[in-house]
């Protein structure tokens, strides 16, 4: 069984803990898109680690993590992350991990750029400033770097030259800034295909080859659906496809080898860097829900914005996402609450619908339609079972179901690996 987990609101709903927990099941975990913006948490008993570019699973001793095609490789982070996994004794072999020929490069300029072109914006996206926009165009006007090239001196000296001629200018003439150095990069960058080399293969030969040997895979998501570039809110999006559309590009693999999609869904809404948010608490409840829940970006350290769950928004990812089953990330983060808000709809010039919209004025005026529920106001970290759930959160859960049309199949209650309920 192939599946993919995908996150249904704008990130950080849980999908490192979702993944941790499913990657024991399967054989292969694949990032298909993102770089290294991406902040997965997984906690081990009281070791805690923050997984940027690596999939998730690498804690899994024994399974093979592969980073697709579509996933934006910056050399720099990902060996910092594989050298800080061996100072805590995890040594990652070529065997563990499988990087693409055909990714494509974050380079020193993709940072600098993000980071300049954010600065003379007037609307900020609020990107994570890993470079992440800038390489994706690149690959997209095809001046982009692959790791081929990157593993060829030759190509890389001309692809490089190239590059640095057209942006050097750019720097200049645009941003009043000094450009980059041939000579720094290329050794930089060499240094680094020597050290990556082992891990670089095909991996859509590799990935296809073994499913057809029955093994499953598992396709890791970063971010989520309202950072999608095509169906999120456009343009305070990532510039990936982080939808299931994305397996496919991101990975070589099929849609008619998926069959299982599960998209995790934090109990309440949470947003980092700008852009319309709906459901957004008032100042006083923002600061006690972060608090209770950590929100801090996993990448930048950013407080997170926070928010009611917002059904609009969760039903319009399941469909464009086809979502199987969901995994509500995060319920405990509620557990003191009086009451519970749930959006149902939205309300904009008088007129309610149920349907998310594109129109930029629409998602950043419409009125959300609450429902008011119950809170449980008790614990529920020790709980394992369904039926033992306080009636309240039941509910809760029920009726998240209902106004999303997706069955729940887990429910997380605590950051621990064994801190969920399986349906
Ligand atoms: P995970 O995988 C939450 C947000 C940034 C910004 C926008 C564009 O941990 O859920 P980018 O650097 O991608 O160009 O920034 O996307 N963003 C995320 N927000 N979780 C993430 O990843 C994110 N990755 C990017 O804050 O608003
Ligand atoms: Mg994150």
């Amino acid at each position: 069984m192939n599946i993919v987990v995908v996150g249904a609101q704008w990130g950080d709903e849980g999908k490192g803990k979702l993944i941790d927990i499913l990657s024991k099941d399967v054989d292969i975990t694949v990032r298909y898109q993102g770089g290294s913006n991406a902040g997965h948490t997984v906690i081990v008993g009281t070791e805690h680690y923050v997984f940027h570019l690596l999939p998730s699973a690498i804690l899994r001793k024994g399974k093979v993590c592969v980073i697709g095609n579509g996933v934006v490789v910056d050399p720099k982070a990902l060996l910092e992350e594989i050298d800080s996994l061996k100072k805590r004794g995890i040594r990652i072999s070529p065997q563990q991990l499988k990087i693409a020929v055909n990714s494509h490069i974050v380079m020193p300029y993709h940072r600098s750029l993000d980071g300049l072109r954010e600065k003379m914006r007037e609307h900020k996206i609020g990107t994570t400033g890993r470079g992440i926009g800038p390489c994706y165009a690149d690959k997209v006007t095809r001046c982009g770097i692959r790791m081929v090239d990157l593993l060829n001196p030759r190509v890389f000296e001309n692809k490089l030259k190239d590059n640095l001629r057209e942006k050097n200018e750019y720097f200049k003439k645009v941003f009043n800034q000094g450009g980059f150095h041939f000579d720094e990069i290329y050794d930089e960058y060499m240094g680094y295909a020597r050290r990556l080399k082992p891990y670089v293969c095909d991996t859509a030969l590799y990935v296809n080859a073994e499913i057809a040997r029955k093994k499953s895979v598992l396709f890791e998501g970063a971010q989520g659906a309202f950072l999608d570039i095509d169906f999120g809110t456009y343009p305070f999006v990532t510039s990936s496809n982080t939808m299931v559309g994305g397996v496919a590009s991101g990975s070589g693999v099929a849609p008619v080898k998926i069959h299982k999609v599960i998209a995790a869904v934090k109990a309440y809404t949470t947003r980092v860097g700008e852009g319309p948010f709906p459901t957004e608490f008032d100042a006083k409840m923002d600061n006690e829900i972060r608090a209770k829940g950590k929100e801090f970006g996993a990448t930048t350290g950013r407080p997170r914005r926070c928010g009611w769950f917002d059904s609009v928004l969760v039903r319009y990812a399941a469909t464009v996402g086809g979502f199987n089953e969901l995994a509500i990330m995060k319920l405990d983060v509620l557990d003191e609450l009086k009451t519970i808000k749930l959006c149902k709809a939205y309300k904009y010039k008088g007129k309610t619908f149920k349907d998310y919209s594109h129109d930029y004025e629409v998602v950043c005026q419409a009125k959300p339609v609450y429902e008011e529920m119950p809170g449980w106001q008790t614990p529920l970290g020790k709980i394992r079972d369904f039926r033992k759930l306080p009636s309240q959160a039941r509910d809760y859960i029920n009726r998240m179901e209902e106004l999303v049309g997706v069955p729940i199949k887990y429910i997380s209650i605590g950051s621990e690996r064994d801190e969920i309920i399986v349906r």
